[in-house]
């Protein structure tokens, strides 16, 4: 609680032009500029609660008092519960509360208040009850948001398409400029400082399409490596930066991230470590399982010649450190949690919802294999051992999604990827960027012929996928960008998928 007196100093520091108040909450005390300009998001939505976000902006370096409120009403009418917390400057200002007694599955709407200043209204819902078997799940999951090469208008169509949760799979942030056809710049160098990384998080929080989604509906997160730095593995960056220096870098991201995305409080980060993986339940429905595949990996195997650390493409036959057993992608600690919480499922659809492609792509047309060190592929043990335990423990409905590769990729994960006749375990959806760009599609064509587990690669589109399900069926709609240099750009549906309950595999449709 901050009291009176301690609210009029922050007040007179703010520089607060109207008459002093009388009490915390009066309406009268106005801030210089309006400071929710990164607007307001929700995430991890449980049977009874939510966690709401903000963030303020343009402030001295004092704690300010904020007030949330829940409301059952889009007016904000019918306020259901409310309550005062603190945007800490230690956080860049963010407000989080995580707000419990709500009612299972049902949408809420929600704002905060500062002086005189008030949040947007976000919408928000609850997951359903533990026990209730869910009728229906409709969700979308995105990754790779290069702000430099184009807009964020999927997120429109995005909204357009009322999910009822957002999957955001990494990439949230770039720190590094590339690419062509750019349509705007991050106006500043690759971030190194926590001061660096806070820009660039509200850089791309100022983008007006990427506010509405965040406003729309809860969403789920896990980053990949450009939410730090390029191809980085646990404590090893790309580069020659040493290991006490990158923690330091790796410490300031990650802590701009957590200011910046509405996660649960117990994944507040202690320095360069910071708990991201967790599990979130749709009723008897589905169960997401969100990994983090960066903060534990074994260090890339083989790195291009002269590097420290990064990914490469490596023949599989001179790299014999690839398929060490030891190697892992999750780290022991999280492929024992995985296989736990998978083996303690009830879910009619256990979605494993992780950063890159899980299916194997060998990228040497003809005779021979190579790898490209940074996806699973980079992993083959880390990756055999999730297979075999989803198959031995006969895990109902299993479906990956992904990112990070710049395409959509629609797979068979296999028991054995090098016998086509091996058994379909379980289903993998990789959604394309939402701006970032990708390979040429003709040599992605060059390796289908030796994946023939990959049922569909396209690389041509920006977009994201959506995806609606029920007891008995998964619909996966591959949604394309007809451009990105456009924020009011259309959106078709390229490609859908079904995945039938007890069979695994995606179908085309
Ligand atoms: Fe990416």
């Amino acid at each position: 609680m901050i009291g009176r007196r301690r609210f009029l100093e922050v007040l007179a520091a703010l520089g607060v032009s109207q008459a002093l108040p009388t009490c915390a909450t009066d309406r009268k005390v106005s801030f210089d500029s309006y400071p929710f300009t990164l607007g307001v998001a929700s995430g991890y939505p449980s049977p009874s609660g939510v966690v709401l976000w903000t963030r303020l902006m343009g402030l001295e370096p004092l704690e300010i008092p904020v007030r949330w409120e829940v409301a059952a009403d889009e007016a904000m009418r019918q306020v259901i519960f409310s309550g005062e917390t603190t945007a800490d400057p230690a956080w860049a200002h963010s407000a989080r509360v995580e707000v419990q007694g709500l009612e299972p599955d049902r949408w809420y709407w929600y704002r905060f208040t500062a002086g005189d200043a008030r949040s947007p209204i976000g919408r928000t819902r609850t997951a359903p009850a533990a026990a209730a078997p869910a009728q229906r799940l409709r969700f979308a999951f995105a990754s790779c948001q290069q702000y430099e090469q184009g807009f964020f208008g999927a997120y429109r169509h995005i909204v357009a398409d009322q999910p009822d949760l957002v999957a955001f799979l990494g990439d949230y942030i770039y720190e590094s400029s590339w690419g062509s056809d750019l349509v705007r710049s991050h106006d500043a160098p690759e971030p190194y400082s926590l001061a660096d990384y806070r820009a660039r998080h509200a850089l791309y929080r100022s983008d007006p399409d990427l506010q509405a989604a965040h406003a729309a509906c809860p969403w789920i997160v896990t980053w990949d490596d450009h939410e730090v730095d390029n191809d980085y593995a646990n404590d090893r960056p790309e580069d020659g930066m040493g290991r006490e220096e990158f923690l330091r870098r790796r410490a300031a991201a990650y802590r701009a991230y957590y200011e910046h995305l509405p996660l649960p409080p117990r994944m507040r980060p202690e320095g360069p470590n910071m708990r991201i993986y967790t599990h979130v339940d749709w009723g008897t429905l589905a169960r997401f399982f969100v990994l983090d595949d960066r903060q534990y990996r074994s260090w890339h195997a083989c790195p291009r010649p002269g590097w420290r650390g990064g990914s490469n493409t490596v023949d599989v036959s001179e790299c014999t450190r690839l398929a060490s057993p030891a190697r892992s992608i999750l780290g022991r600690a999280q492929e024992r949690w995985l296989d736990g919480r998978l083996a303690a499922s009830r879910a009619q659809w256990n979605v494993i919802a992780q950063q890159t492609r899980m299916a194997q792509m060998d990228e040497l047309p003809g005779p021979g294999r190579r790898a490209w060190t940074d996806s699973w592929d980079g992993y083959p043990a880390a990756r055999q051992r999730l297979l075999d335990s989803i198959a031995a423990r006969k895990i109902q409905n299993p479906v990956v999604i992904g990112g990070d590769i710049h395409a959509f990729n629609v797979c068979q994960l296999k028991a054995d990827f090098a016998d086509p006749r091996s058994a379909v375990v379980a289903s993998e959806f990789v959604g394309t960027s939402i701006t970032s760009q990708g390979w040429p599609q003709e040599r992605i064509n060059e390796y289908l012929p030796d994946n023939p587990h990959v049922l569909y690669a396209d690389s041509r589109y920006r977009g994201y996928v959506r995806v609606e399900l029920d007891a008995k069926l998964w619909k996966a709609d591959l949604r394309a960008m007809q451009t990105v240099q456009r924020r009011d750009a259309p959106c078709f549906t390229l490609a859908s998928f079904v995945v039938e309950d007890g069979k695994a595999g995606p179908l085309k449709v």
